[in-house]
């Protein structure tokens, strides 16, 4: 399909603006958002008619005008070609997430990375997911673990609404919980202390949150999947430079850990890196707790 479509526009626009879109074309559900480098902007409409022509299930094609931006994470999107619909079913890893792309952050880049933390889940385990967007981390480690339990936080009421709807759409009612609000406040107030597993997918604070992950955590320890943005020039490493800033952290509030593994989860950029760390904390202090 993708093929078929780059031959298309191949006649239309540069390789390298053509590189440049297909590097950062993304489908949800029945939605395209595509960026556009300013000097392919005036193919922008024949882009978009070139994709709905050769993509026949998609209703609409949009521009992402900003970068994911502010506490919810949202990008600003104009409509190019379709309805101007941002309501969607998206399909992914056996689940379906009902979302708008416009009000809430969603990404199928990290499909693979859901699957990944899914299947570390172990039965019974508490997690809490202090940064959960509509749900899809949560969602889907309960569909696979059963008898799990997902503490699922989002301070976006409309990302909230759409989690609400996701839990009762993939049937698990009663073992993810959805949570509005600051996690940092509402780790405090509810959930201290009670977790095996921690995800912290909010790259820009996760170091500001990191002692309310740890105080989320079971005083034994446990888990947490920690994600990072890292620039990384010529002969740098972004997984040692995210350990580095971690332990740093780590170590000055004398907490026990190991970094038992870590990855690239995507490039974002020339030289521009999300990571993840997961990492073991053996014993959490007690003055998190
Ligand atoms: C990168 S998105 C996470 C996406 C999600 N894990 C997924 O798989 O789609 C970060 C999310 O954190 C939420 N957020 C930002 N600040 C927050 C805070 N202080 N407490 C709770 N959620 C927050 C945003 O609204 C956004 O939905």
């Amino acid at each position: 399909m993708r093929k078929r479509l780059k031959n298309k526009l191949a006649n239309v626009i540069s390789p390298e603006a053509l590189n440049k879109i297909f590097s950062s074309f993304d489908i949800i559900g029945n939605i395209v958002i595509i960026k556009i480098p300013s000097s392919g902007l005036q193919d922008a409409s024949e882009i978009a008619k070139q994709i709905m022509h050769t993509h026949k299930n998609v209703k609409s094609v949009f521009l992402q005008k900003s970068p994911v931006k502010d506490d919810f994470r949202v990008r600003e999107l104009i409509l190019l070609a379709g309805e101007n619909k941002t309501i969607t079913n998206h399909k992914e890893n056996g689940c379906v997430f009902s979302v708008d792309v416009k009000n809430c952050y969603f990404s199928p880049r990290l499909s693979f990375e859901r699957s990944r933390i899914a299947n570390k889940v172990l039965p019974n385990e508490k997690v809490v997911n202090m940064f959960s967007g509509v749900g899809c981390f949560s969602i889907l480690i309960a569909k696979k673990v059963h008898s799990a339990i997902v503490y699922s936080i989002d301070i976006n009421p409309i990302a909230y609404n759409f989690m609400q709807d996701n839990v009762k759409l993939n049937g698990v009612y009663g073992r993810v919980f959805p949570l509005l609000g600051d996690s940092k406040k509402l780790v405090l107030t509810n959930l201290q202390g009670l977790a095996d597993r921690v995800l912290m997918l909010l790259p820009e604070k996760a170091l500001e949150y990191l002692p309310s992950a740890l105080s989320a955590l079971k005083k034994e320890g446990g888990w947490i999947h920690y994600y990072d943005f890292q620039h990384a020039s010529k002969g740098e490493n972004p997984l040692e430079k995210t350990q580095k800033k971690v332990a740093d952290t780590l170590d000055n509030l004398g907490v026990f850990y190991v970094f038992s593994s870590s990855r690239i989860v995507r490039p974002i950029g020339p030289n521009w890196y999300q990571t993840v760390l997961d990492i073991n904390i053996n014993e959490s202090p007690s003055k998190f707790l």
